[in-house]
């Protein structure tokens, strides 16, 4: 087997800060490496030895079908057994238990916790939490309200990893850009790359906060003229309307899709080697027809999520040489 030393130096994912240049490239490299080991059944057989002795648990208070998915399909790779909790009106959390009690049983179980929590905050405090209780149990923020979805952040980058589209290239994020964790976690990690520009275009009220803006070492523009910027770019990433959060404004919840969106009148005003990605789910952003487009990667991008969800969980056991 091929030996990767992806040094992440972490047994936990919280935020994408944490990571630098060299662990997403390892990280990247580590998920083709896993990818390819699971092309055959007995690559598959040995992945699945590997963490058969470990269990996590899934905590989702927030709905998913793609990264609740994902990540226990990404444990069962690696033979890790899974329990969840997606439904507390069946846990004794109706029974007034604290959530931080609920936390301390679940790492009484198990050696992973994989939370999606509204509470943008509640993920460091469940990170405290476990450092005091000190049993070793790892834990992964699979979206953390609308401030961060690191491990999403993560997916992304290694989907433009596999186009060559990281370095010197010129990124757009287009939607809800305010409310959008994944947009985010993904600027975040664009950060660490030299050379990337990135353009946030949304209507005023949508834009991107200025924590981010403030974080950025690397080019950015924000604007609303989406016309302008298609042209220009190699990657371009569409956002919902994450109206499952309030915005702080009065009046309507709404952005024009007919302006924002990738449809049949301005798909071939983009670059020919430019690629459509999206975090999924979507609304009317990215129209059906779209899907058969050649630069459409979304589907694939949602794939990438199981492997590199594999190859982090791997990472954070120990498992960084296979
Ligand atoms: N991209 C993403 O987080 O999708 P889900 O909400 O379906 O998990």
């Amino acid at each position: 087997m091929k030996t990767i030393n992806t040094n992440l130096q972490s047994t936990n994912c919280i935020t994408s800060n944490q990571y630098t240049l060299d662990n997403l490239l390892n990280l990247c490299k580590l998920t083709d490496n896993i990818k390819n080991i699971a092309s055959t059944k007995e690559g598959l057989q040995y992945l699945k030895s590997l963490l058969p002795h470990k269990r996590a648990i899934l905590y989702f208070k927030q709905a998913s079908t793609r990264t609740f998915l994902s990540f226990q399909n990404a444990c069962s790779i690696l033979g890790i057994s899974t329990s969840d909790v997606r439904d507390t009106s069946t846990s004794s959390e109706m029974k007034g238990e604290t959530e931080l009690d609920a936390i301390k049983t679940f790492s009484q179980y198990t050696d992973l916790i994989i939370m999606r929590h509204p509470d943008s905050e509640f993920i460091y405090e469940v990170s405290d939490c476990l450092n005091n209780l000190s049993n070793n149990t790892r834990l992964i923020n699979a979206g953390s309200g609308s401030n961060e979805h690191p491990t999403q952040a993560l997916l992304d980058f290694y989907t433009m990893y596999k186009y060559g589209l990281l370095e010197g290239k010129k990124i757009a994020f287009v939607g809800d850009l305010f409310r959008s964790r994944a947009v985010r976690s993904l600027a975040l990690l664009l950060n660490k790359v030299s050379g990337t520009k990135l353009y946030f275009i949304a209507p005023e009220k949508y834009q991107i906060k200025n924590d981010i803006l403030q974080q950025l070492n690397i080019d950015y523009e924000l604007t609303d003229n989406i016309e302008k910027v298609l042209p220009e770019v190699d990657v371009v990433y569409m956002v919902r309307l994450q109206d499952e959060y309030k915005g702080f404004w009065n009046g309507e919840d709404f952005i024009d899709t007919k302006r924002y969106s990738i449809n049949k009148n301005n798909i071939n005003t983009l670059k020919e080697n430019a690629i459509i990605l999206h975090p999924l789910p979507r609304r009317n952003e990215i129209s059906i027809e779209i899907d058969k487009n050649h630069r459409a990667k979304y589907w694939e991008q949602c794939q990438n999520g199981m492997w590199v969800r594999v190859a982090l969980i791997a990472d954070m056991f120990g498992i960084d040489k296979i």
